[in-house]
């Protein structure tokens, strides 16, 4: 009994930490939640002692028969009273909270739009004209507060950055609206928290957060054009990426391949996982997913390629694994 309790608290505990954790905040709007939390389970806490510590004076210690004024001082104080006082002020507090979820972006707007089972992300810095267009992975600048228009193409998903704030719905045929202002630099973990279908469990992404420096340095990376195969191999690879079929659903700026039906893969190996936060960015974990999606996420839309020679496999990682 007391093993399992002991195993029980060890795995709990597992889950307060790491990149995907709401107790972990690297955000404003994380630190309120997680505040919130702390604050909650203190209420919850001092609540859970006043009825344990009522309910041993009225069985161990109360003198027998309890006498009608002194039971009804106990009802009315410990059961009616306390509570209201406790949980009024926790409704206050998190109240008083709420404003700040509501807050409004400035500078960079991102719009992500939910697909089975990926993110479009396009980025809009202030003043721009043009998004720049990305997949499966966010990043966000420190030190200001960026605006995130969300969408769904088909079915409702529902966008979650644990580390830097709360969650928000994300609606096919209506654009639903948050903000972030992240303060850690790092690289967190997303998730959809919305059934989505066969795939939802495996739709996730990285969150980057940067230094507004680095930040700017790396949107300029971003929206360039994808640079020219280096090695013969990836050559080869380009070649069988348009003769495949694979610029039918894919861009690759830069490339006759413009297509907007699946992710954008101009920069793919710069991100830091693959097919949205499942798999390692590597050229293996390329190979294994163009040959056999399905095997990885299921109800993925993308087709298998084994039918294709392994030297086919091996190049198209190649120059995929060189779009950085
Ligand atoms: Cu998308 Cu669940």
């Amino acid at each position: 009994m007391k093993r399992g309790c002991l195993i029980g608290v060890t795995l709990c505990l597992a889950g307060c930490g790491g990149p995907q954790s709401v107790l972990d905040p690297a955000g404003r709007d994380a630190e309120v939640l997680a505040n919130l939390f702390w604050v909650m389970l203190a209420g919850a806490v001092v609540l859970w002692l006043l009825i344990n510590g009522l309910i041993h004076y009225v069985t161990r210690i109360a003198p027998r028969p309890l006498g009608k004024r002194h039971a009804e001082t106990l009802i009315i104080g410990g059961g009616v009273v306390f509570p209201t006082v406790v949980l009024a002020a926790l409704l206050t507090y998190a109240l008083s909270e709420m404003p700040s979820q509501r807050a409004l972006g400035e500078g960079l707007t991102v719009h992500i739009t939910g697909h089975q089972f990926w993110w479009r992300v396009e980025y809009l810095p202030d003043g721009a004209e043009e998004p720049v267009v990305s997949a499966n992975e966010i990043r966000l600048p420190t030190g200001s507060r960026s605006e995130l228009q969300l969408d769904a193409d088909r079915v409702i998903h529902s966008f979650w950055i644990p580390a830097l704030g709360g969650k928000t719905d994300m609606i096919p045929g209506r654009r639903t609206r948050m903000s972030l202002e992240p303060t850690l630099p790092g690289t967190y973990r997303g998730q959809c928290t919305e059934f989505c279908g066969d795939g939802h469990a495996f739709m996730a992404f990285g969150a980057v957060v940067m230094t507004p420096e680095d930040f700017s340095a790396w949107l300029e990376a971003e929206a360039a054009p994808a640079m020219p195969p280096e090695s013969a191999e990836a050559r080869r690879g380009a070649a069988a990426f348009l003769s495949e079929g694979c610029g039918g659903c894919h861009a690759v700026r830069g490339t006759v391949a413009a297509a907007q039906v699946g992710p954008d893969l101009t920069h793919l190996a710069a991100r830091s996982t693959l097919a949205a936060g499942i798999l390692p960015m590597e050229r293996a974990a390329i190979r294994e997913w163009i040959a056999a999606p399905e095997d990885f996420k299921p109800g993925v839309e993308m087709p298998g390629y084994d039918h294709l020679p392994p030297e086919d496999l091996d190049a198209l990682a190649a120059y995929l694994m060189g779009l950085r």
